[in-house]
């Protein structure tokens, strides 16, 4: 679709400041649309002889009312003559009103306004709504049609779109969420009924009308403000029982005089109460995180205490074992623990943990050199524990069977060093993770369906069962080693956040 600065280039000779212009009253014409309750039209001219055509630059419906147009407008080129209200606006530079018969019995009744720029009519906005011979219905309807007009002179003497006007990234208050209409005083005029509302949660319970928007419990400064830099002004205030509402004022100018002003009111209160509950949903895990670590700690402790009573060399290794198994789990705590997402990057992980099986083998006798390559990316607190664990068994058969160290000497067989590599891989679908080392290799009889070591049983339980993934050991293809990969399939790497990923706003 051809955008606003497309249109302009190809069928006017408007220049980079009057463009601009207009590419900031789009950008805030959905008010004026929501005040008069029909559609606008924006139209830019080739030239300025009586043979230059009309394009339509751009088309904004109203969410107060219906439409006129469901088809896609913008882009289309008209003879001057077939919108001969428009070029006549254009001509005389001012506000143009008439009535176009439609046939079967549709009228359009149409008010055209020259949208000027430093005293020249750059564009025209058209206000089309189908004849509404009878009076606007109700005061609101009334009181909307007239802040339009206020707001229509305002293009006409090139006051609006404002100047250094603030533009939001975040949802500021519309039409429909309240408005409230104020004088040159600052005195209420008129209340929406969702403004009376808001106001009532703001503990203003009687005499909205004729109130002072500063006793409103809205702040006296955003009026003064709006007033003072003849542009809008967004505040957001919070009452009592934490109510919080945003407003946005929009000074109502003639010339450069202030006449009054219109305030849109939007009531926040649900929002922020979620906002607040987020970050202290995040604290509270952190906080749950650390505590676990402290807990697994507790438990080595203990262990370590009970493991130096035993007299058995074999129950003290195994509890030395248990204590090194703990040790992995509660390193992804501490990472989780630090970390503000409930997500962590593995590789985060993954040099805590190779310190861990590190400590294992600190003699210098026995060096063994890790080296880490890859990136397994961001995974679930609850796939990065499972991972941990498994990397941690996969890590320590490399250390406890891979290399024969014989008193004396540096590494296996003698020559070299002693390796283990870590290598992830994060792919469509899913993850790799491989511990290759340069050892003895696999025993010869060795099948890992019937290894009934408690390692192994550990990784095939963890990968297989609770990670939907595989397994497998082979000797390295040249060389001597053992090389073990893990895959998990891409449907267990998604966190439950990026399932329900959604606005909040
Ligand atoms: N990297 C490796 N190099 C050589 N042999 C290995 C390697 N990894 C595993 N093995 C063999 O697989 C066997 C089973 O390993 P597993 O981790 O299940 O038990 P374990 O290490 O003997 O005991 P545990 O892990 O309970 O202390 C090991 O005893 C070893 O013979
Ligand atoms: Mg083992």
């Amino acid at each position: 679709m051809a955008t606003l600065v497309d249109l302009t280039r190809d069928h006017t000779n408007l220049d980079a400041e009057q463009v601009a212009h207009l590419k900031d009253l789009v950008s805030s014409w959905g008010l004026l649309a929501d005040l008069s309750f029909a559609d606008l039209i924006l139209y830019g001219r080739s030239g300025v002889d009586t043979a230059s055509t009309l394009v339509l630059l751009g088309h904004v419906r109203p969410t107060t009312g219906t439409t006129l147009y469901r088809a896609d407008l913008v882009g289309q080129v008209f003879e001057q003559q077939r919108r001969g209200l428009i070029a006549d606006c254009f001509e005389r530079s001012e506000v143009v009103h008439g009535t176009v018969d439609e046939g079967a019995d549709r009228g359009l009744n149409i008010m055209a306004v020259p949208v000027v720029l430093n005293g020249e009519t750059v564009a025209v906005l058209a206000r089309e709504r189908t004849n509404v011979s009878e009076r606007p219905s109700s005061e609101q309807e009334r009181t909307y049609l007239k802040v339009f007009e206020r707001f229509a002179r305002m293009l006409e003497q090139g006051q609006f779109p404002y100047r250094d006007e603030a533009r939001l990234r975040h949802r500021t208050p519309r039409v429909g969420d309240g408005l409230l209409l104020v004088d040159d005083e600052g005195r209420i005029e008129f209340s929406s009924p969702n403004a009376v509302s808001v106001l009532h949660r703001l503990g203003m319970q009687r005499g909205i009308i004729g109130a002072r928007l500063a006793d409103t419990g809205l702040g006296a400064s955003i009026l003064r403000t709006a007033f003072a830099r003849r542009t809008t002004v967004i505040d957001e205030m919070e009452g009592e029982n934490e109510v919080a509402v945003v407003s946005h004022c929009f000074p109502l100018l003639d010339g450069e005089d202030p006449t009054g002003a219109i305030v849109l009111v939007r009531d926040v209160t649900e929002l922020r109460r979620r906002d607040r509950q987020l970050v202290s949903k995040d604290t509270t895990i952190r906080e749950v995180h650390h505590r676990v670590k402290n807990n697994l700690q507790t438990i080595s402790s203990l262990l370590r205490l009970q493991g130096r009573r035993l007299r058995s060399d074999e129950a003290r290794a195994a509890l030395d074992e248990s204590i090194r198994r703990i040790g992995a789990i509660s390193v992804v705590h501490e990472t989780l623990a630090q970390s503000a997402e409930d997500d962590v990057a593995f590789v985060d992980i993954v040099r805590p943990l190779v310190g861990v099986v590190e400590e294992s083998v600190s003699s210098p006798l026995r060096p063994v050199s890790f080296s880490v390559e890859g990136d397994a990316g961001v995974l679930p607190a609850q796939v990065t524990t499972t991972m941990a664990v498994v990397l941690t068994e996969l890590l320590q058969n490399a250390v406890d069977h891979a290399f024969r160290f014989e008193p004396g000497e540096v590494g296996p067989d003698g020559r070299g060093v002693a390796t283990v590599d870590i290598q992830m891989e994060r792919r469509p679908d899913g993850l790799k993770v491989t511990v290759v080392d340069n050892g003895v290799g696999l025993p010869e009889d060795f099948r890992l369906e019937e290894s009934t070591g408690l390692g192994l049983t550990i990784v095939k339980t963890f990968v297989e069962g609770e990670l939907g993934g595989s397994i497998r050991l082979d000797p390295v293809t040249r060389g001597s080693g053992t090389v073990a990969e893990v895959q998990v399939p891409s449907a267990r790497l998604v966190g439950i956040r990026d399932e329900a990923q959604e606005p909040l706003a």
